[in-house]
């Protein structure tokens, strides 16, 4: 028989996690791998250039993924995709089986809201992803421009719509409205707002872009490092 506390830290724990569910784990491990390499096999700053994943510190990873975690657009894929619910917005049907119904930001899942604080950690870490920019232009005492720059300019950029283009901005700077479809009041004629709104209506591509952008700039540096991928100099000379 089961003793009360333990079935009180089993209704603590949502049913998606205690499943035989293999996309789930398999994520999951691949997860906590990515993760461990990260940790043991860290990349020095390389011809000025800094990998994103320690950027400014490896030790915030947590708030970063953190703030990924609970992203709207990577919720909705991996509540989809990895816990098989819901299929739709409209609907409740598992494609699995039927055993549960959806309970969406509920119980265990309304940890999900802390998104909005994280929020502003993203908008601390993002100045840092500029600082390596302008590190690497400058790391060698003369005016330098290769291609990693480019790179690392690009993913900053991305880093930067992602994090500009996400719902909790919208929410922040379009009036504080709980409603996608509410009256247009005077705050949400903004330009600013609409401007957001555009990106926000892409953001589950944008945050995509993203993601893949980070991992693509750690392995063409750990490539540049381990001597497979050159680092094209464009421009060198004195200030
Ligand atoms: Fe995706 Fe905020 S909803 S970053």
């Amino acid at each position: 028989m089961k003793s009360a506390n333990e079935s009180s830290i089993r209704h603590l724990i949502p049913p998606e996690f205690l499943e035989p569910n293999w996309r789930f784990w398999s994520f999951v491990l691949i997860t906590v791998l990515g993760t461990a390499l990260l940790f043991m096999y860290r990349v020095p700053v390389y011809d000025g250039l800094t990998d994103p994943f320690y950027t400014p510190t490896i030790l915030i990873l947590p708030l970063v993924a953190l703030f990924r975690v609970t992203c709207y657009a990577y919720r909705k894929d991996y509540h989809r995709h990895l816990f098989n619910h819901p299929n739709n917005c409209a609907s409740d049907v598992r494609l699995d089986s039927k055993k549960r119904g959806y309970s969406g930001e509920t119980g265990f899942f309304r940890v999900e809201n802390v998104h909005r604080y994280f929020m502003y950690t993203a908008w601390g870490v993002l100045p840092f992803f500029y600082y390596d920019v302008y590190h690497s232009i400058t790391y060698s005492g003369a005016l330098t421009l290769s291609l990693g720059t480019i790179i690392l300019a690009v993913n900053a950029i991305a880093v930067t719509i992602y994090t500009f283009s996400c719902h909790s901005v919208r929410h922040l700077i379009g009036g504080h409205k709980d409603c996608v479809n509410c009256p247009v009041s005077k705050n949400r004629k903004n330009s600013l707002y609409r401007f957001q709104s555009r990106l926000n209506g892409h953001h589950e591509a944008i945050a995509w872009t993203s993601l893949i952008m980070f991992v693509f700039v750690d392995l063409f540096i750990r490539g540049m490092v381990s001597g497979v991928i050159p680092n094209i100099l464009l421009i060198h000379g004195r200030f």
